[in-house]
């Protein structure tokens, strides 16, 4: 299915999975907006994006999600796709994790997901249409040691996203989880450890390789949904 002509809005699009969802839905045809902390970052990506715009501000702003939304509208004319990726991973051991950390991770991954889907399904409950990509993990229903504040994130992540796929089954709007494994980014950037090497992974997923996953779930004909896609490189064993 064509995607030539609609729009999205992207959360977390600086760096990434997102910033990569973005250049795929640029290349089909999408016109884009934004979202991330980090303006000048994304004053680039719009420079070599066609039709993309960008607001820079803290997603767990209360107000973020909305007005993310409301510039879709505003400069677009209209809201197709939201990609609910903004994300963070704050892990460690008892005796050393940071629960201050943790607990603004928290108002990233949950609530502000949160705010963002409700706000989205109730744009496209309003307009009839459109589809909800959720970035979850394959730590949204695993768990790792020293990882479970960042897991019990995507729990919640996946259990909203299950809830809202049943409450909108039958009608035209999707609901999709995107359950990556290891992803090379900027996301452990703060970790002692190269992700790859604590985790022994030989070959972990490129961002570029989730974003055409996401896309062939945004592709998909009006008659069938994705409501998990998991993405695992085939070296890990979680
Ligand atoms: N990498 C992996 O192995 C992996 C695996 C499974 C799932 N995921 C999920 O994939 C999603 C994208 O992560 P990534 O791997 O692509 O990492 P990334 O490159 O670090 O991207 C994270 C994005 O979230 C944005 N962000 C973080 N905190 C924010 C805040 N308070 N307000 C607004 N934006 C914020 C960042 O932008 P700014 O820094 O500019 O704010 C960045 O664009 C996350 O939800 C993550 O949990 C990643």
């Amino acid at each position: 299915m064509s995607l030539e002509g609609r729009a999205a809005v992207i959360t977390g699009a600086t760096s990434g999975i997102g910033f990569r969802v973005a250049c795929a839905l640029s290349r089909r045809g999408v016109k884009l907006v934004l979202g991330g902390r980090r303006a000048d970052v994304l004053e680039q990506h719009c420079e070599v994006l066609p039709d993309a715009l960008y607001l820079a501000g803290d997603i767990a702003e209360p107000d973020m999600p909305g007005r993310l939304l409301e510039l879709a509208l505003e400069r677009h004319g209209r809201l197709d796709i939201v990609v609910n990726n903004a994300g963070q991973n704050h892990n460690g051991p008892i005796e050393s994790v940071d629960v201050e950390q943790v607990c603004g991770m928290a108002r990233v991954n949950v609530e502000a997901a949160f705010r963002m889907a409700y706000l989205a399904v109730k744009h496209f409950r309003d307009v009839g249409r459109g589809h909800l990509v959720n970035t979850s993990s394959v730590l949204g229903f695993k768990v790792r040691p020293y990882a479970g504040a960042y897991a019990g994130t995507k729990y919640a992540v996946e259990a909203l996203s299950e809830a809202l796929r049943l409450e909108l089954a039958g009608t035209p709007i999707k609901v999709t989880c995107v359950e990556p494994g290891l992803v090379i980014t900027d996301l452990h950037r703060d970790h002692a450890d190269r992700p790859e090497v604590a985790q022994d992974v030989a070959e972990p997923l490129m961002p570029e390789e989730v974003a055409e996953m996401i896309v062939y779930a945004l592709e998909q004909p009006d008659h069938i949904a994705t409501p998990r896609l998991m993405i695992l490189p085939q070296s890990q064993s979680i």
